[in-house]
């Protein structure tokens, strides 16, 4: 079976678009590839976030995650920090990343625009503690989007300096994976786009929204006065609502409503009920079991323990292998 490796950011809840773009396609990955997933609680270091902020994404996103449908005993759910090999192998990687190259990442180039105060090195080696993510499970696809087609390139960069340098054929190449090409995007409740964080709260459903959250996010969802001549072309923040709704509520409720659309006899506030109502039932099972799990510690627990385990077996051993290679070897 080939090997997967994805590392989850560990920042904010999951909205919809998450839910219907990504994880989904992580869910059946699971069935088909032997697949590592970990959250990157090391990566979110370089923007210096508190203990307890960080303890508490890090938890989020392993309940949130474990909620859609992420299964331990068939994948390896971990958290990054867990598994000090990587650390380890980031440090032997550092020794081969050139300073040219890693200046020349566009991540950092963004990263200290942004935050011109906190240029640190490990902002720097952003992607050679991402590189060791991937190498150390010999992981050959990884499920990202474009902005992490860079990162890969440079993973099989410094994957295949290793081996040069030490004349092995022992690190593999991985490359971006797309599960389908069946690309869904998942529009925003304000009308600008695609469903995302960086929109604001109200653009988003969150899983772990409350049913009467979901409710009053769509019905405050931006329209207008409605259609005045027969089948006309729909604005943006009309758009929007009919295509969440296809991905919600059944063909024949949306065939409905796009009909009366059609007929200038749309009433928005029906439309946005029905809307909000197959919302709640199509997001009530993972909201159900988001609400379960974050109450149960000890399954959090257990699937953490066993998650690290199965990692640091497949990282251990490509310690040992690595440490033999280059010349570390103990006299003892
Ligand atoms: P955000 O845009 O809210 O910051 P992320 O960049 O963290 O979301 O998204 C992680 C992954 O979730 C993306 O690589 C993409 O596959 C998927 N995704 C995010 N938003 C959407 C969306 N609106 N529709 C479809 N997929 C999405
Ligand atoms: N850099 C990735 C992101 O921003 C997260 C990540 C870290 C990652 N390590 C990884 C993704 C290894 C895939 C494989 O989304």
């Amino acid at each position: 079976m080939e090997t997967v490796v994805s590392g989850i950011r560990s920042t904010g809840k999951l909205h919809l678009g998450n839910y219907y773009g990504a994880l989904q396609n992580f869910v059946k990955m699971q069935n088909e590839y032997n697949c590592y997933f970990f959250i990157a609680d090391l990566h979110s270091l370089t923007t210096h976030p508190t203990p307890s902020d960080l303890n508490q994404t890090v938890r989020q996103v392993v309940v949130e995650y474990l909620a859609a449908g992420l299964d331990p005993e068939k994948s390896t759910i971990y958290v990054q920090s867990d598994v000090p090999q990587v650390a380890e192998l980031y440090l032997y990687m550092n020794m081969n990343a050139y300073l040219g190259e890693l200046e020349r990442a566009t991540s950092f180039k963004d990263k200290i625009r942004a935050n011109p105060n906190n240029v640190n090195a490990g902002l720097l080696t952003y992607p050679v503690l991402m590189a060791c993510d991937i190498l150390i499970h010999h992981g050959i696809k990884v499920p990202v989007g474009k902005d992490q087609e860079q990162h890969l390139e440079m993973t099989r960069t410094f994957g295949n300096r290793f081996n040069r340098l030490y004349q092995v054929d022992y690190f593999k190449e991985a490359f971006a994976f797309a599960y389908t090409d069946k690309l869904v995007k998942v529009p925003g409740l304000s009308g600008q786009g695609k469903m995302g964080k960086s929109n604001g709260d109200a653009d988003c459903i969150y899983l772990s929204d409350a049913e009467e959250v979901v409710r009053k996010k769509i019905m405050r969802a931006v329209s207008d006065a409605g259609p005045t001549e027969p089948n006309q072309t729909k604005p943006d923040s009309i758009q929007n609502l009919f295509d969440l709704m296809k991905v919600v509520s059944t063909t024949d409720t949306w065939n409905h409503f796009e009909d009366l659309y059609n007929r200038c006899e749309i009433r928005y506030g029906d439309f946005k009920k029905q809307l909000a109502e197959d919302m709640v039932l199509a997001t009530a099972n993972v909201r159900n079991r988001i609400n379960d799990i974050d109450k149960d510690e000890e399954y959090i627990k257990k699937v953490l323990k066993l998650g690290a385990e199965k990692a640091e077996a497949s990282a251990s051993k490509t310690i040992k292998e690595v440490r033999e290679i280059i010349g570390l070897k103990r006299f003892y």
